[in-house]
């Protein structure tokens, strides 16, 4: 996710550096630094309400276009001329905020804002692995929803997105960075990984509760987007009538929160709320496979390891042949 706060810390011999920011590993996951403190602050004083519906995700897996689909999901009796739509003038971070980034933005730990009094139900997102979530989301009737996508496209998105933030400006994404960060991914050094354990921690829990935890991977959503949809809003308790069915809603849906027109809202071309890079960072060419225009085959060999810990543990893609 973004760099919007500015009180970075200075690294300490412990730390890894991802694209010149510091991050250091803390209840088994990579945190940057200059997040600790909301990270603190959120575990210690969020309070889940059975209503709430958490999207958790690995960043750039998806995140923004499920911030989309839910936020239209949920208001859509209130936005049926579409031309009105807030998603036509507003960021999708901006209509669903992370909780580790947004809400609990350089909170000093005795403040906790005042999210409370938005109405039910609240969206929120995070990043943050299963474990590490506050109890309160889990034990409380809230609901997850969780995205995840093949690693190969996840770092190169994670690559293109990051080379805009890096401090070094002008610093170009050639291939010995690549290769230089590909190593860290790989060994699970990349902002809330490792990959394998973020991914198993929610899609083991979806298999122990699958009231309580939606599994969802971005492969699928792009090939059968109708059919995710209506499981999506069957999940979070907003199903699509017969009659929405039967007409053009999911379509409509569909459309309004794609790539191709999400890109072209001027608000994501030109806003800042992802800071001096802007929101257009957020908006890439969301491919499947695009990575086989970055990776050599040799390249590609090094996500074995991680692979193989998915297999073990019982997981395959069923949208991603690996
Ligand atoms: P690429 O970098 O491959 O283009 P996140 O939202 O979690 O940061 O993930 C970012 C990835 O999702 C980017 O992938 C981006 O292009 C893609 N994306 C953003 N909005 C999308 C949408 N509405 N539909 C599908 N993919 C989207």
């Amino acid at each position: 996710m973004a760099a919007t706060n500015t009180k970075t810390q200075p690294p300490s011999k412990d730390d890894e550096m991802w694209f010149g920011f510091p991050m250091h590993f803390y209840q088994g996951f990579w945190l940057e630094n200059m997040i600790s403190e909301n990270v603190d602050t959120f575990q210690t004083h969020f309070q889940a309400n059975d209503t709430d519906i958490i999207l958790a995700s690995l960043p750039k897996t998806g995140t923004t276009w499920l911030k989309s689909l839910l936020f239209t999901i949920f208001n859509r009796k209130f936005y049926s001329d579409v031309s009105k739509h807030p998603l036509l003038t507003t960021t999708p971070h901006e209509l669903v905020l992370q909780l580790e980034f947004d809400v609990y933005k350089n909170s000093l730990g005795c403040n906790p804002p005042n999210h409370t009094e938005i109405p039910s139900p609240r969206l929120f997102a995070t990043h943050i692995p299963y474990l590490p979530l506050p109890e309160s989301i889990k034990t409380s009737k809230c609901k997850i929803v969780y995205v995840c996508r093949n690693p190969f496209d996840n770092f190169i998105s994670f690559c293109n997105y990051w080379i805009q933030f890096n401090i070094n400006e002008g610093i170009k994404l050639d291939i010995d960075l690549m290769e230089e960060y590909l190593d860290k991914y790989c060994k699970g050094i990349v902002p809330f990984g490792p990959y394998e354990d973020h991914l198993l921690g929610y899609w083991k829990e979806s298999l122990k509760n699958p009231e309580k935890v939606l599994f969802l991977e971005y492969e699928g959503m792009k090939k059968e987007p109708k059919s995710h949809l209506k499981r999506l809003a069957e999940f979070v308790g907003c199903p699509f009538s017969e009659e929405e069915e039967e007409g053009n809603v999911i379509d409509e849906i569909i459309e309004l929160c794609s790539l191709k027109n999400l890109k072209e809202v001027e608000v994501n071309k030109s806003g800042k709320f992802f800071g001096r890079v802007g929101n257009k960072a957020l908006f890439g060419k969301g491919e499947v496979g695009g990575w086989n225009n970055y990776l050599t085959p040799s390249m590609a060999k090094q996500f074995d390891q991680m692979l193989q810990k998915l297999k073990e543990a019982g997981f395959s893609f069923t949208h991603y042949k690996t």
